[in-house]
């Protein structure tokens, strides 16, 4: 989603700002802008489309300046078009750059408008420059015009703003929306996302919401949201050792499908001691608020939801504690009733999903036991604001589409049910074997990485069709909704997942000999019953793509088109690494299209806004 990136300092800091950009493309945007004080006033260029637009752009009418603010948007209110790209401008003195969405923006528009305000955009964003403007006029400094006109701002936002009349300072704040301050060897850098300053910067001051920040080269002032000078610790940011190249790889999402063996490994290491989880699960907080749970409230979106949905079946099977799970942008408006001793987790791989942070608010004001977060990023908002937090270490993911994210969430998901086990005195035959699988899930997903060649034939047959379905049972279903999600974001072909005994309460009238169902396999208790529903796709013709753990007898006739035979370990873990041939046959489906893999159209790395 919309990136910031802004630097005042000794020396030239356009190329750095463009540098940084270029770091935040992963994040999905459609189109970027920069704005540079020079000694007498602020130029801008921007540009729709890709960074490579702007950078053209650059190099036909150059900027320079030792003070500039970049961004790189994506599109909320107004088009994917130039107008509508940041940096806006009020009297060619005031620029602003703006993430998040202003809610009452109508209204603030109108009220410029009244007051002979001209606005060439469409965006709520617009506002933000000409408010400053207003203040301005009426004879306040720089700084309280910018703390005048964002008090009148409703919504969410990250916001950095420099002003002609007090050059080389940048007013940066936030509410709901990521931003950070760095304080490197020749000036300031702030930026909605650490990965924009990284080897270039030491020390990382994250702002509180509300916080706003008066920045200079030489110096950075913290105010809180009643105007308060105030203290911010900095942190020194560790130097990442997931760099973000692709190396080898095609793409950071093939990347970081191969991964997974060692993001897996990094998240169950040192968690995991002779058969049981060590006191080092938790990153943040302790497992004492996990003492008294009698009920679970899990709340995500995306891919990360589909965790969740993996983890209710284990919650109730191993440790039996009964679990529900939820969207959390239905979660955040309805009135969730919260029995008593529930604890509320949230998943995120940003920790800035603006419904999953507005849920955790929720709960945090809400009767829970406690609120426990699972997230890769240390220090986001859900770190922050959660009461407890099990981090997973996939790294660095680039990709738009979650591939190492999700495997471990549901390997920091499979330690805290064997907690849970542990504490509940389940059977110690049952945590035995789950942490024993455990253990062994890094060699698991390598085997299943050696599939690629088969799924590879599999996505060729595929990328021809127009819809494909998905099929699985128990604890494999919300995996077949996973794979059913990633195909769709990145090839853009419909695909849809259903529980195989759903099948004939609707969705068979979809299968003729068109049809491709991708049906997931496991040898368990299931098996049997998965197989009538395999029946049923076959005597309507349907394509049958199995993805099994053992040999397939007696379905060798021609509707089965495929049958990929992979190890997946243990019943307990396999909806772990059934991922794996699912990232795949989206990844290699999406390759024979031609897609952009990395970047899939409309869709963001991190949705800030709800
Ligand atoms: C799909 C995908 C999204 C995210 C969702 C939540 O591949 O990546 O569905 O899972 O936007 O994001 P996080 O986990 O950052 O809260």
């Amino acid at each position: 989603m919309c990136g910031i990136v802004g630097a005042t300092a000794h020396n030239e800091v356009v190329n750095l700002i463009v540098d940084g950009l270029r770091t935040l493309e992963y994040r999905g945007y459609d189109s970027s802008g920069i704005a540079a004080q020079n000694t007498t006033e602020t130029l801008i260029r921007k540009e729709a489309g890709n960074l490579s637009a702007l950078q053209n752009s650059l190099t036909k009418n150059p900027l320079s300046g030792t003070c500039a603010i970049g961004h790189t948007r994506w599109a909320t209110h107004g088009k994917p078009n130039r107008e509508n790209a940041h940096p806006h401008i009020s009297g060619n003195a005031v620029a602003v750059v703006h993430n998040g969405v202003i809610e009452n923006s109508n209204e603030l528009r109108q009220f410029l408008i009244n007051r002979g305000y001209v606005f060439t955009s469409e965006t709520d964003s617009e506002t933000i420059p000409h408010m400053v403007d207003l203040y301005l006029n009426s004879g306040v400094g720089f700084f309280d015009a910018c703390r005048k006109a964002i008090g009148h701002l409703e919504g969410s936002y990250a916001i950095a703003i420099t002003f002609n009349s007090e050059p080389g300072k940048i007013i940066a704040a936030r509410k709901g929306s990521p931003l950070i301050i760095a304080q490197g060897e020749k000036g300031y850098m702030v930026a909605s996302d650490p990965i924009a300053l990284r080897e270039k910067n030491q020390i990382v001051y994250y702002l509180e919401d509300g916080d706003i920040a008066e920045v200079t080269a030489e110096t950075c002032d913290f105010y809180d949201s009643e105007g308060k000078h105030v203290s911010r610790i900095g942190t020194r940011l560790a130097n990442s050792k997931c760099t973000t190249s692709k190396n080898k790889f095609a793409s950071f999402m093939q990347k970081e499908i191969f991964e997974q063996p060692d993001s897996v490994r990094a998240t169950l290491s040192g968690r995991l001691v002779n058969s049981r989880t060590s006191n080092r699960l938790f990153d943040k907080g302790s497992c004492t608020i996990l003492d008294k749970v009698d009920n679970i409230h899990i709340v995500a979106c995306g891919t990360s939801l589909n965790a969740g949905q993996v983890a209710k079946y284990w919650l109730e099977s191993i440790a039996k504690i009964p679990c529900q799970v939820e969207i959390a942008s239905e979660y955040r408006y309805r009135d969730p009733v919260v029995p008593p001793n529930t604890l509320f987790l949230s998943i995120s791989q940003s920790g800035e999903t603006a419904d999953t942070l507005a849920a955790l608010r929720f709960a945090n004001e809400s009767p829970y036991l406690g609120t426990l977060g699972i997230c890769n990023t240390d220090n986001s908002s859900l770190y922050r604001e959660s009461e407890a937090v099990i981090l997973t270490k996939a790294g660095i993911e680039v990709g738009v589409a979650s591939t190492k994210a999700l495997t471990t969430q549901l390997t920091a998901l499979a330690l805290l049910v064997l907690k849970f086990g542990e504490l509940r005195n389940s059977s110690h035959v049952v945590l035995d074997s789950f942490a024993d699988a455990l253990s062994h899930l890094p060699e698991m997903l390598e085997d299943a990485l050696k599939t690629e060649e088969q799924i590879k034939e599999i996505a060729q047959r595929i990328s021809q069709h127009k819809s494909v379905l998905f099929l699985g049972r128990g604890h494999h279903y919300p995996v077949a909704i996973e794979g059913a999600l990633k195909l769709k974001e990145i090839s853009y072909i419909h695909a849809e997942a259903y529980a195989a005994g759903e099948l004939k309460h609707g969705p068979l009238a979809l299968v003729d000999r068109n049809m491709p169902v991708v049906v997931l396999c496991p040898k368990n208790d299931l098996l049997e019953k998965l197989s009538s529903n395999i029946e049923e796709v076959k005597a309507r013709h349907g394509q049958v793509y199995l993805l099994a753990d053992h040999k397939i007898d007696g379905q060798s006739n021609h509707e089965i088109k495929d049958v990929v035979e992979f190890e997946c370990g243990d019943n307990l873990i396999s909806p772990i690494t059934f991922n794996v041939p699912l990232q795949l046959l989206a990844y290699h489906t999406a390759e024979y299209l031609g897609k952009n893999i990395d970047q899939p159209r409309n869709l963001a790395k991190s949705v800030t806004v709800e």
